[in-house]
Parts: structure tokens; C-alpha cells; sequence
């Protein structure tokens, strides 16, 4: 059975076509990256004019790519949440619409859902039970998945998700957004040795905090960049520190592997600490941190020392897509969990 999936809730307008909640037919991603960029994150009333303007064109493309019409649809699912709430509005009136205009069933999903189910995309794909790990620009969590639709969540972030300190740590160093890409690659030439950033390993909580770090890089820059000035006798130690573009390009490499190498030590340890106090021997990673090279390499290693398998989609289902929001919402038709018309999005939304 095919599924035309849709996901609005952020600054992608992504639509796909899914067979039996394994196989993509069509994926077709439209990013916003270009307009948001020089905000340095995302403005959300932007993000819903974009998405008014591409759901037609995207949702298209996504049938056409499939070379399928509405009429070899079996159902349309729509992520109804958590997410920006006017982006979250123009996928679930349009999806409504859709099934209500070809009386066709409607299906709402969990954009966590969505990012817990990816691996089943891949042909290297987890049985359960397994431990997850979602690590996306809103959310850094760690459940239990025992079947499709039972999850409990052991523990989450209790102040900045992992992707939101990429986005602001670039924001930082001047890079843009978002930041996670640009980080990763400015890293590669970096030593992540250079500077030793904190890690917070919360003790005996499945729990995470990363603004501790988001600090003290901050702080590091202020430093570094009122050191430099003052060397070059542009400033006296009375005025406000400059930016980080006053830093060398080498420097700037340093900072962001060191920061890089803090976020995902913590991740990584974490997990570790988890799969063993559960005594699980099967983790997925996924969620849009989960395209970073460093994490996806510490990630096997950690699996391995465990014994443990590992099940990272390919970085195309890592960040938002709809094939993730098309496989969920297969398991959610299986037990015929149908929408209404009076589905209405929301913008927090647990698991
Ligand atoms: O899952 P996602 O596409 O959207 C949300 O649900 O939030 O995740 C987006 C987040 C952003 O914070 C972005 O900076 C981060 O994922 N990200 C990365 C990488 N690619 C995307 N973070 C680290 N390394 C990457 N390669
Ligand atoms: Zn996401």
C-alpha cells in the first residue's frame, strides 16, 4: 500500500511517497535554508509563507517522482506536531483537504515518531525491542521503542537540545545557519584536543543539558577575541570584546572540533551508560545531528566495544523528510488510528 507522507513543522516543506512502510518510492525535500540564513535561524513567519508557497509544487514532484496520481493512494500522512505551529498549519489544512476532497484516509504523525521509525527505511533495519536516541535541532531524547507505537522515554534534555547548541555556537563564530553542516565541516580540519570544553554528564539521570557548554565556548570566544585585540592595540580592556571573526581561520577550525568533540562524547557516553543499565543490545541514532560524521563514527565504536548492534539511517533520512512521516503513519493506519477533519497541529507534542 502506498502512502503519500507530509511534513511541514519546520523549515522544510517535504513530501513522500512510501510503500508499506518500508520502501521509498519518492522523496522530495524543499529547504528553506536559503531565506533563514541571514537571521541566523529560522523566522517562523517566513518558514509558513515558503511552505503555503511549495506544499503544491513539492507534494507534485513527490507523485510525479513515484509516477503515481492521488488515486493510488491508500492513505495520507501528515505530522500534526510538535513543531513551528503556522508551518505545522499549512501541511495538516492541506493533507485535510486532500483526503477529505478524494475521500481518502487521513493519518496524523508524530514528527518524533517520524525520526524514532527512519532506520525501518533502510535495509539494515532494527527489530525491536531497541533503545533510540533522537538528537534534531528541537530534541535530544532517549527512549525505549518495544513495538510500533510503544515508547518510553528515559530521558531527555533539560535545557538546549544538541542541534540547537550547533545552530547557536554557529551563530557564534559568524558561520550561519544551520549551523550543525557547517560546524561538522569546519571541524574536520580542527583539533578536537584544543580546547578542553566541559562536558555535563548528568550523574545517574538518562538526562542531558548542553547550555553549560553553549557558556562556556561563548566565554572562550570573549576571551579569545579581547586577547587578540588588545595585542594588536585596536582596543583598551574597558570596551566590549569583538567578535569571532576577529579569530583566525585555524582557531576557528580548533573551537569547532573541540565543541564538536564535547557535544558528542556526551551523547555517545550517554547512550552507553543507557544500552548497559538496560542491558539492550540494539541502538538506533537518528534525527538531524544524527548526519554528523564524528557522532555517526563514535556512535560504531561505542556499539561495537558493547557488542551492540548500531542503526543510523543514511544522512537523507536524518534530517526532516516525509518518508519518515509516511512509514509511521503506515503502523498508525495497521491500527486504523484515522484523523479527522477537525485534526488540529500542534506545537508541543510528546511521544
Ligand atoms: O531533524 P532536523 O532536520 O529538524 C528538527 O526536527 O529539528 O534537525 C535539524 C538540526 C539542526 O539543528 C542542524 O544544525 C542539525 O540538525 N544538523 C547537524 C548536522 N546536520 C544537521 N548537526 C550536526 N552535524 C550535522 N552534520
Ligand atoms: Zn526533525
Amino acid at each position: 500500500m502506498l502512502i503519500l507522507g507530509i511534513d511541514t513543522s519546520c523549515d522544510d516543506t517535504a513530501a513522500a511517497v512510501v510503500e508499506d512502510g518500508r520502501k521509498i518510492v519518492s522523496n522530495v525535500v524543499s529547504s528553506q535554508s536559503d531565506i533563514h540564513t541571514k537571521y541566523g535561524g529560522i523566522v517562523p513567519e517566513l518558514a509558513s509563507r515558503r511552505h503555503i508557497e511549495m506544499i503544491l509544487p513539492v507534494v507534485e514532484e513527490a507523485l510525479r517522482q513515484a509516477a503515481v496520481t492521488i488515486s493510488d493512494l491508500g492513505a495520507v500522512a501528515v505530522c500534526h506536531g510538535p513543531g513551528l505551529i503556522g508551518s505545522l498549519l499549512v501541511g495538516c489544512s492541506f493533507a485535510k483537504a486532500v483526503c477529505y476532497s478524494r475521500n481518502i484516509p487521513l493519518v496524523a504523525v508524530n514528527h518524533l515518531e517520524g525520526h524514532l521509525l527512519s532506520p525501518f527505511l533502510d535495509a539494515h533495519a532494527p527489530d525491536f525491542p531497541f533503545l533510540s536516541l533522537i538528537v534534531s535541532g528541537g530534541h535530544t531524547s532517549l527512549y525505549i521503542a518495544e513495538d510500533y507505537g510503544t515508547y518510553t522515554l528515559l530521558g531527555k534534555t533539560r535545557d538546549d537540545a544538541a542541534g540547537e547548541a550547533y545552530d547557536k555556537i554557529s551563530k557564534l563564530l559568524g558561520l550561519g545557519y544551520p549551523g550543525g553542516p557547517l560546524i561538522d565541516r569546519l571541524a574536520q580540519e580542527g583539533d578536537p584536543k584544543a580546547i578542553a570544553f566541559p562536558r555535563a554528564y548528568l550523574p545517574e539521570t538518562y538526562d542531558f543539558s548542553f547550555s553549560g557548554l553553549k557558556t562556556a565556548v561563548r566565554n572562550y570566544l570573549m576571551s579569545a577575541s579581547q586577547i587578540i585585540e588588545e595585542s594588536a592595540g585596536k582596543r583598551d580592556s574597558g570596551s566590549p570584546p569583538g567578535k569571532a571573526s576577529k579569530l583566525a581561520d585555524e582557531h576557528l577550525r580548533d573551537i569547532a572540533a573541540s565543541f564538536q568533540a564535547a557535544v558528542t562524547d556526551v551523547l555517545v557516553r550517554k547512550t552507553k551508560w543507557a544500552a548497559k543499565k538496560k542491558k539492550i543490545g540494539r541502538i538506533t541514532l537518528s534525527g538531524g545531528v544524527s548526519a554528523n560524521r564524528v557522532l555517526r563514527e563514535k556512535m560504531k565504536k561505542m556499539a561495537e566495544e558493547l557488542q551492540a548492534e548500531v542503526f543510523i539511517p543514511p544522512v537523507s533520512l536524518c534530517t526532516d523528510n516525509a518518508a519518515m512521516i509516511a512509514a509511521a503513519g503506515f503502523h498508525r493506519f495497521l491500527k486504523r488510528e484515522f484523523a479527522g477533519p477537525d485534526l488540529n497541529p500542534r506545537a508541543y507534542l510528546s511521544l
